[in-house]
C-alpha cells in the first residue's frame, strides 16, 4: 500500500545553481547580473594556497565587480567573528556577499548578511523563522562535498558564551546562486573528504527518516546515499579522480536539498553541542554518533532504515526478523565508517562522560530535534552519547 504521506502538503525550496566543471568561472557574470557593485568575498583562509578565492576574485573583477576580502573567521564560525564580518561589510560599502569555502565559510557569509539587513546581533536569530528581512545577494562556491549549505536554509554559528553551536533556520538564508564545480573539491585532504562525505550521508539519512520527509526529499536522499556509498572510498583513495569528486559533490547537493526541506534529527541536534564544546569537525561528530542514533531511532521507522541500510551494503531477507535486519543495518554503517577510516568514539576525541548531561539538555533545545522520528528524553540522549563513547566492533 502506498504511504499516505505521498499526498500530504509539502513545500520545496532551492536556489538557482550551476553544477559542472568550469562553474566557478561564472562567478563574476552571475554576481554582476544581480546589479552588484562591490562584493564582500568571504573566503576560507586555508584556501588561499589552492587559488580558489583568487580565481573567484579575478572573475568578479573581470565582470566589473569590486571585491573586499574577509577571511578572519574560524571553522565553526564564532558569533563575534560574524559581527566583525558584518561591520566590515557595512564599512566597506559592499552590496553583496560571495562565499568561497566549506560549510563554515558559507554559514559565516549567510550570518553576516542577515545581521547587516536586520541590524541585530547574530544570536538573536536562533531557532526557526526568526529572520525578518533577507540579507543582500549571496553567491556560494562550495569547496567541500558535504555541507549542503550552498542550497540550505540553515546557518550554524558558534555561541561562544554558551559553548554551543546554534542553528538558525529561515528561508531567507537560502543563497541566491550556488556554483558547484567538482574541480574545486580535489584539494580536500583524506580526512576532510571522509568527514564532509559523512556529513552529507548524515543529511541524507536524517532527511529520509524525518517526520517532515516527502516524495521529493525521499528521492534526493536515497540517491545521495547510493552515490556516497559508491564513491566516497574512491574519493579518499584517488583524490584527483574528477568523476568521483563530481559524484560526491552531486550527492552533497542532493542531500543538501533533502535536508533543507525535510530538516534533520537528533544526530545533528547532538553533534551541534559537541562542535560547540570542543570545536570538533562537524562531519566527524555526526559519523561518531551515527551508529548509536540509528540504534535508537530504528524502531520508529524500521522500513526506512532497512532501505538506507541496503543502500549501504546491508544484506538480509525481506522476511527476516526485525532484530536481524536492524543488526545488518548497524553492521553496514560500522563497516562503511571503517572503510573510510572513521574508527574513533567520543572517548577518543576527548569528550568526557561528565559533559553528557549538559550536552543532552542542549540537544533537546536544538530545532533539529523536532523532526526526529522519535522524541527522546534527556536520559535517552545521555544514553546515546554513552553508547557512542567507543566505536562499535
Ligand atoms: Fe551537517
Amino acid at each position: 500500500m502506498p504511504e499516505k504521506l505521498l499526498l500530504s502538503m509539502r513545500k520545496f525550496v532551492a536556489p538557482e545553481f550551476v553544477f559542472g566543471q568550469g562553474a566557478i568561472s561564472l562567478a563574476g557574470r552571475q554576481v554582476a547580473g544581480l546589479g552588484v557593485r562591490r562584493a564582500l568575498l568571504v573566503a576560507d583562509p586555508g584556501l588561499a594556497a589552492y587559488g580558489w578565492p583568487g580565481i573567484v576574485e579575478a572573475s568578479l573583477t573581470d565582470a566589473g565587480v569590486e571585491t573586499r576580502l574577509f577571511n578572519e573567521f574560524s571553522s565553526n564560525p564564532r558569533d563575534y567573528e560574524v559581527m566583525a564580518g558584518a561591520a566590515a561589510f557595512a564599512e566597506t560599502g559592499c552590496d553583496a556577499l560571495v562565499a568561497v569555502g566549506g560549510g563554515s565559510t558559507m554559514d559565516c557569509a549567510k550570518a553576516i548578511g542577515i545581521v547587516n539587513a536586520n541590524q541585530r546581533h547574530i544570536l538573536e536569530f536562533e531557532g526557526v523563522d526568526n529572520v525578518e528581512r533577507p540579507g543582500p545577494p549571496l553567491l556560494c562556491v562550495p569547496t567541500t562535498a558535504g555541507t549542503g549549505a550552498e542550497v540550505s536554509q540553515f546557518a550554524i554559528v558558534n555561541d561562544t558564551a554558551r559553548k554551543l553551536k546554534i542553528a538558525i533556520t529561515s528561508k531567507t538564508l537560502i543563497p541566491d546562486i550556488a556554483l558547484l564545480d567538482p574541480a574545486v573539491t580535489v584539494t580536500m585532504s583524506e580526512e576532510l573528504t571522509a568527514n564532509t562525505g559523512f556529513d552529507a550521508l548524515s543529511h541524507a539519512m536524517e532527511a529520509y527518516v524525518s517526520n517532515a520527509h516527502g516524495p521529493l526529499t525521499d528521492l534526493l536522499a536515497l540517491e545521495a546515499v547510493r552515490l556516497i556509498y559508491a564513491n566516497l572510498p574512491r574519493a579518499i583513495a584517488v583524490p584527483q579522480d574528477i568523476e568521483v569528486r563530481g559524484a560526491m559533490l552531486l550527492a552533497s547537493l542532493y542531500a543538501g536539498m533533502a535536508f533543507s526541506n525535510a530538516i534533520l534529527g537528533i544526530m545533528h541536534a547532538m553533534s551541534h553541542g559537541l562542535g560547540g564544546l570542543r570545536d570538533l569537525p562537524h562531519g566527524q561528530c555526526n559519523a561518531i554518533l551515527m551508529d548509536a542514533v540509528t540504534d535508537y531511532n530504528y524502531e520508529a521507522v524500521p522500513q526506512r532504515y532497512d532501505q538506507l541500510g541496503r543502500l549501504l551494503g546491508a544484506r538480509f531477507d525481506t522476511g527476516a526478523p526485525v532484530s536481524e535486519k536492524k543488526a545488518a543495518v548497524l553492521g553496514a554503517i560500522r563497516d562503511f565508517k571503517q572503510a573510510v577510516g572513521i574508527t574513533m568514539g567520543l572517548a577518543d576525541i576527548g569528550v568526557p562522560r561528565e559533559t553528557f548531561h549538559d550536552l543532552a539538555i542542549k540537544a533537546l533545545g536544538d530545532p533539529c530535534i523536532l523532526t526526529n522520528p522519535r522524541q527522546p528524553t534527556v536520559a535517552e540522549i545521555e544514553a546515546i552519547y554513552e553508547s557512542a563513547r567507543q566505536p562499535r566492533s
